[in-house]
């Protein structure tokens, strides 16, 4: 076990990958808090994957500053520290830029971003007072790479990057290490949404959308997997010095490499 008597605070922890992260740093000894607007898919998870008092569940809105300072204090009470915090609550939908209203591109720059600094201001503030820890961001392929009809998105995940970079500089002095993890595709129910409507406005089947329109600059045509992702996660939480900070780490079977 990889994180025994740590703790980790995940943010957006009920879909896709997050149900993938609780159970792997749960496997690998972490206490973990499940921080969500759907606390009752994360009480499921825990229930399923947890033991004893090895978690909790907040309901969490990470575009509500309250909640999240809220949110810490909690785990701070419940579990005394935090060492990792995971910033993986993200929210898409596919539009060009000469459709998309304001109010849209608002709300995936508020979810996607605006809620990470609100997010690690407050972990800074409180992995300062106990001696530092790992802060994650579920960036993505597209923090590299523009992508058609996806501006807020690729924004988003771009600013990402720049912020993780920041929060490493600033954060050494404190013990505080902040990287990136940049997945490429993976199949849950956020890119289920999107082979649907990219199938449709390629007048596509849904095969040759994923083999022709997402998955061509693979090495290999296959996707992702939410297990490769938490695998990332566990090394970037359990790397043991501040050598490896400020990075983005593409898992993307060969997609943009360098
Ligand atoms: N699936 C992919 O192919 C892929 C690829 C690259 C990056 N990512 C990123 O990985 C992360 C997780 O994506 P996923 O595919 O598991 O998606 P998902 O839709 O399954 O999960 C999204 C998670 O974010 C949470 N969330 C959304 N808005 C929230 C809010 N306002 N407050 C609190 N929680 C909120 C949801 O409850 C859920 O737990 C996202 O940041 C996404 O951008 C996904």
């Amino acid at each position: 076990m990889r994180l025994h008597n740590k703790v980790t605070f995940i943010a957006g922890a009920s879909g896709g990958i997050g149900s993938s992260l609780v159970q792997r740093f749960l496997q690998e000894g972490s206490k973990v808090i499940l921080a969500d607007r759907n606390p009752s898919a994360c009480q499921e998870l825990l229930k399923k994957f947890g033991k004893d008092d090895q978690g909790i569940v907040i309901e969490m809105d990470v575009t509500n500053e309250s909640q999240i300072n809220s949110a810490f204090d909690a785990s701070i009470k419940k579990f005394g520290k935090i060492d990792v915090v995971i910033y993986n609550a993200g929210i898409n939908e596919l539009k060009s830029i000469i459709d998309l209203s304001y109010a849209e591109w608002s709300k995936i720059l508020k979810v996607n971003l605006d809620g990470g600094f609100l997010t690690s201001k407050k972990a800074m503030c409180e992995m300062k007072k106990t001696g530092g820890g790992s802060i994650i961001f579920m960036g993505s392929i597209r923090s590299k790479i523009g992508g058609e009809n996806d501006a807020p998105y690729v924004a988003s995940k771009h600013a990402i990057l720049g912020l993780a970079r920041v929060i490493a500089t600033e954060g050494a002095k404190h013990n505080i290490r902040s990287n990136v993890i940049c997945p490429d595709y993976i199949r849950t129910p956020l890119v289920e949404k999107q082979i649907e409507q990219l199938a449709q406005e390629h007048h596509m089947s849904k095969e040759n959308v994923i083999k022709k329109v997402m998955l061509p600059s693979t090495v290999d045509g296959e996707f992702t997997t939410v297990e490769d992702i938490s695998e990332v996660a566990v090394f970037c939480a359990a790397f043991p010095s501040n050598a490896l900070t400020g990075q983005s780490i593409l898992v993307t079977h060969g997609w943009e490499m360098g």
